[in-house]
């Protein structure tokens, strides 16, 4: 795929010096645009880990890492840092909103400090993203007095302000009930949808995975499956022959 947004090679990452612990051991793979991949693998696999490197977080033992066609290794960590900002989405299991700010302030803050002027471009991108993210209205609340569905919405929205390429999401649904955890998903979906974003999301969820189009799968931090998902991106005419489940049909309509 000449054109990939992720190309890993080799990928490993060995953990501790007297003990080590190999944690990510020759994985490679290829993410295309707009792809929606899952990353499944029990508990210790190694799939943090990639997201890590992936996310220039974290730094690989061995391998190779293009992100949009830009070699990351040996990069300065200045470089890795704007490589971050221009690219990269992060969504965690725990949404690390500032309590005491509001909705707006936690959307803006991370711009500001990047050192970007809250000029009337970025005060309409915010605008544009508490649409998209259903939080109309709830710009001036402190992000204490939302409920949990709503955090993790507006740190999804605060992972899209750069309107990054590619969003990694390390069990973003992990903290959320089943229909906080579908909300999640369809608007992972629509924003696919609207604006080609490409999303990695490492999930325990069976379900969630079943809906993605792609699955990779992470066993002692070996890749040991990579398969296309046929129920994921499930299209109208999947749905109308009935080829999909219902909770993939409701995301298809979404
Ligand atoms: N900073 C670290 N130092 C040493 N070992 C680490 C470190 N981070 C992770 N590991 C080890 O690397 C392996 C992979 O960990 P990782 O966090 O990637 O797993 P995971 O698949 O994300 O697990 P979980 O589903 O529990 O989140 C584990 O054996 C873990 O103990
Ligand atoms: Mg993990």
């Amino acid at each position: 795929m000449a054109d990939a947004l992720v190309l890993a090679e080799g990928l490993t990452k060995v953990y501790g010096t007297l003990e080590q612990t190999r944690a990510l051991d020759d994985v490679s793979f290829e993410i295309g645009r707009g792809e929606i991949a899952a990353v499944i693998g029990r508990s210790g696999s190694g799939k943090s880990t990639l997201l890590n490197l992936l996310g220039l977080l974290d730094t690989a033992t061995e391998g190779r890492l293009v992100l949009d066609g830009r070699a990351t290794d040996g990069a300065s960590s200045r470089d890795r840092a704007s490589l971050r900002n221009e690219l990269l989405g992060f969504v965690f299991q725990f949404h690390h909103l500032l309590p005491e700010f509001t909705v707006w302030e936690n959307l803006l803050m991370p711009t500001a400090i990047a050192g970007k002027t809250v000029d009337a471009a970025l005060r309409e991108l915010a605008e544009e993203t508490m649409v998209v993210l259903g939080l109309e209205g709830l710009g001036g609340k402190n992000a204490n007095d939302l409920s949990g569905g709503q955090k993790q919405r507006v740190a999804i929205g605060r992972a899209l302000m750069n309107r990054p390429p590619l969003v990694l999401a390390d069990e973003p649904t992990g903290n959320l009930d089943t229909e906080n955890t579908d909300a999640v998903y369809r608007l992972f979906r629509r924003i696919n949808a609207d604006w080609g974003t490409t999303f990695l999301i490492v999930t325990h969820d069976q379900e969630i995975a079943s809906m993605t189009d792609r699955i990779l799968e992470i066993r002692d931090g070996k890749l040991v499956a990579d398969v296309r998902n046929p129920v994921g991106a499930p299209s109208v005419a999947a749905v109308a022959a009935g080829l999909t489940t219902s909770r993939s049909s409701s995301a298809a309509r979404s």
